[in-house]
């Protein structure tokens, strides 16, 4: 478990202060995927340093399962350093040390005996799919293979966490999914707890059970993923759900509503998990005197859950439209009204 508990931190950059982080409170349980979604300059790496005290808070703790970690000695934190693996953007691997030895390096700088980092080390290079590369050096390697590399070596002490700081965004789409189910299978196969830290929302959606959104130094929301995306809060948080999501309507038939000049109200209505079976929105137009434009909708998942999204035109008179609302409302039906569309 890692607790971030009013965390602050200020950089001194000769007489100027830059704040980079501002009283972050923040749990990340056992076991779970946790990304932090941020613009570039949000904090996002002060965050994550300060976890394996590459960087210390100027006010506030990090407790790791429960200790302080600030408070620790030089030995428990040589032994706290162990249990925490990270990797990078720009993998961080030695050019001129051979794929093995960029592997084994955590392992040797300990002092561990030599038969058992062979073993550790060939065991890793089979678990990340580099079991033929051993000899290799890392310039011979892909950018997936490199990250590969970064993955081994981070896993090499058997940590419990692992930090990832923007580790799949210098590769392109493919190559980064690769590398998400390899983290989900760290996660899943050696229960380890991640971390990780983002500017694409497409990874928190791929991965994480939770998501918190940093801006400024600041929290601005968290949650699960099912609920973050499903209902941004936020300003910031919708622009990256939207970046995501796809559940805006097409910007043409935005116009189009717009030049008609329409007085009907336009809905948003949410499905999730079980409601998308219901055939709602036809009973709703049978039942009641209304008329239904379905003017945009997809069904997509979410952390396996489905999730619907449909934008919707009310056409009859308004004590009717508030029945339907009410109806719809209680099938545990989110239904927004989208009053700036229409003007
Ligand atoms: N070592 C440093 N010295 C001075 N300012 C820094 C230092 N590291 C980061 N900053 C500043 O702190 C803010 C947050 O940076 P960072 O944590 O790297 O954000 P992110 O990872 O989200 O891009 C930025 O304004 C950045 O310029
Ligand atoms: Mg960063």
């Amino acid at each position: 478990m890692i607790q971030f508990e009013g965390v602050a931190k200020t950089y001194r950059s000769g007489k100027r202060e830059v704040p980079a982080l501002n009283g972050i409170d923040l749990t990340v349980e056992t076991g779970e995927i946790y990304g932090v979604i941020g613009f570039s300059g949000a904090g996002k790496s002060s965050l994550i340093r300060t976890v394996n005290l590459l960087e210390r808070p100027t006010k506030g703790t990090v407790k790791i399962h429960g200790k302080d970690i600030s408070a620790l000695s030089a030995k428990e934190i040589r032994t706290t350093r162990k249990d925490i693996g990270m990797i990078f953007q720009h993998f961080n691997l030695l050019t001129s040390k051979t794929v093995y030895t960029n592997i084994a390096m955590p392992l040797i700088l300990t002092k561990t005996p030599k038969n058992e980092i062979q073993q550790r080390v060939t065991e890793l290079l089979d678990f990340v799919g580099l079991g033929d590369q051993a000899d290799k050096y890392p310039e011979q390697l892909s950018g997936g293979q490199k990250q590969r590399i970064g993955i081994a070596r981070a896993l090499a002490t058997n940590p419990s966490i692992l930090l990832c700081d923007e580790a799949t965004s210098a590769l392109d789409p493919q190559t980064t999914q690769s590398i998400l189910d390899l983290l989900r299978k760290v996660n899943r196969k050696y229960k380890i707890t991640i971390l990780l830290i983002t500017h694409e929302m497409a990874v928190i959606r791929e991965v994480c059970d939770k998501v918190a959104v940093l801006e400024a130094g600041r929290i601005i929301e968290q949650g699960t993923v099912f609920d973050v995306f499903s209902n941004p809060q936020h300003a910031t948080t919708r622009r990256f759900v939207r970046s995501v999501m796809n559940d805006e309507l097409p910007e043409a038939l935005l116009k189009q509503i717009r030049n008609t000049n329409r007085s009907q109200p336009i809905y948003r209505i949410q499905f999730t998990g079980d409601s998308v079976a219901h055939p709602l929105i036809s009973r709703i137009s049978r039942r009641y005197d209304l008329e239904l434009n379905v003017l945009f909708g997809n069904i997509t998942e979410l952390q396996g859950i489905p999730y619907g999204n449909l934008i919707v035109e009310f056409n009859g008179n308004p004590a009717e439209i508030q029945r339907a609302l009410i109806e719809i409302r209680n099938n545990y039906v989110l239904a927004e009204e989208m009053s700036s569309y229409a003007s």
